[in-house]
């Protein structure tokens, strides 16, 4: 197209490219160059233009496919980027179900109907943040999906740490935190076969606040929800998140069951030796400390009259210091 090819001699020019070398390096006419230099600043490309000496691009963070393409290692994703989406993951569970193989990526710069862990909805405005979910069809027993789950949460991790240079932390059990605010959400759903105990597929999605949206959270998420950057984002933010995520999580995935993230996952805990709020189905919240994290991610737990439980499944609230 020849808008992506305008956007490639853009990007491999240092400085200033006149619109007359595009035109005779694409064998284009300067009109057609002009028009797809319009169009990609629609998209959001920050496009400098002076007289006699032609246009330069400027850093942004336009999410594309060929941006994604760019800094994307593993040849086996696939990745389909979409400005809006009702949700990444709805969308991907209903192509899994007939029959998209694996390794299908699909990217969001919003989400219109976001979900998240327990039935609740997961903000996703535009121009804020990333959203992503890729489609696995491992050869593992559902009793295996905590670990996939463990593995985004240190893909995601580790790729915030390495284009922000902030240490993150894991709440139990999958979110990601900067300087006690959730800054990425995981929801991984999958598919089972009841027969052999064996998933079909999984989804698994992944929501990153990259910043704060105009005009601040809303009233129930302000003082919980944060974004990874302030001010300025780096050039193709998003772009080298969601290639940085997909690629981690591919190749831990890949080393299932052999090996997982443990010991990464273990390293950023945020609950261990803490005292939590303990949110389970059904329950009243119960206060607990966390005492040690378990192999298969569950969590010991030291209850209030001195008892102890293992907790598999559900939630935890970090309890201020008393
Ligand atoms: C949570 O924090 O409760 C989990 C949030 C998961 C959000 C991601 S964004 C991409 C994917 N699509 C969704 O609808 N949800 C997940």
């Amino acid at each position: 197209m020849t808008k992506e090819r305008v956007w490639e001699q853009l990007r491999q020019t240092e400085g200033f490219v006149s619109g007359e070398e595009i035109a005779g390096k694409l064998s284009l006419s300067r009109a057609a160059v002009w028009k797809a230099i319009e169009q990609l600043r629609e998209e959001g490309y920050r496009i400098e233009s002076a007289q006699k000496r032609g246009y330069r691009l400027l850093p942004s963070d336009v999410l594309s496919e060929e941006g994604v393409r760019r800094f994307l290692k593993t040849k086996e994703i696939k990745p389909k980027v979409y400005r809006s989406i009702g949700s990444t993951n709805t969308v991907l569970k209903s192509l899994a179900a007939n029959g998209e193989p694996t390794g299908t990526a699909l990217i969001a710069g919003e989400q219109t109907e976001g979900r998240g862990r327990m039935g609740r909805s997961f903000y996703s405005p535009k121009d804020s943040g990333l959203y992503l979910s890729l489609l696995l069809r491992p050869q593992l027993e559902a009793a295996q999906a905590t670990r996939i789950t463990a593995c985004a949460a240190v893909a995601a991790a580790e790729t915030i740490e390495e284009l922000s240079g902030r240490r993150t932390q894991i709440k139990w059990v999958n979110d990601i935190f900067l300087d006690d605010r959730k800054v990425c959400g995981i929801l991984t759903e999958a598919s089972v076969d009841c027969e052999s105990g064996m998933m079909h597929y999984v989804v698994v999605g992944i929501g990153i606040n990259t910043r704060v949206p105009e005009g601040d959270y809303p009233e129930e998420l302000r003082g919980i929800a944060g974004a990874v950057f302030g001010g300025q984002t780096p050039d193709s933010l998003r772009c080298r998140l969601a290639a940085g995520v997909l690629d981690r999580l591919w190749g831990y995935c890949a080393a299932l069951p052999e090996e997982d993230c443990f010991a990464a996952y273990r390293d950023r805990s945020l609950v261990l030796g803490k005292a939590v709020e303990l949110l389970l189905p059904g329950r009243e919240p119960e206060r607990a400390v966390v005492l040690e994290l378990g192999r298969d991610y569950s969590l010991l737990v030291r209850l209030a009259d001195g008892s102890m439980r293992r907790v598999q499944s559900g939630e935890v609230r970090v309890r201020p210091a008393e």
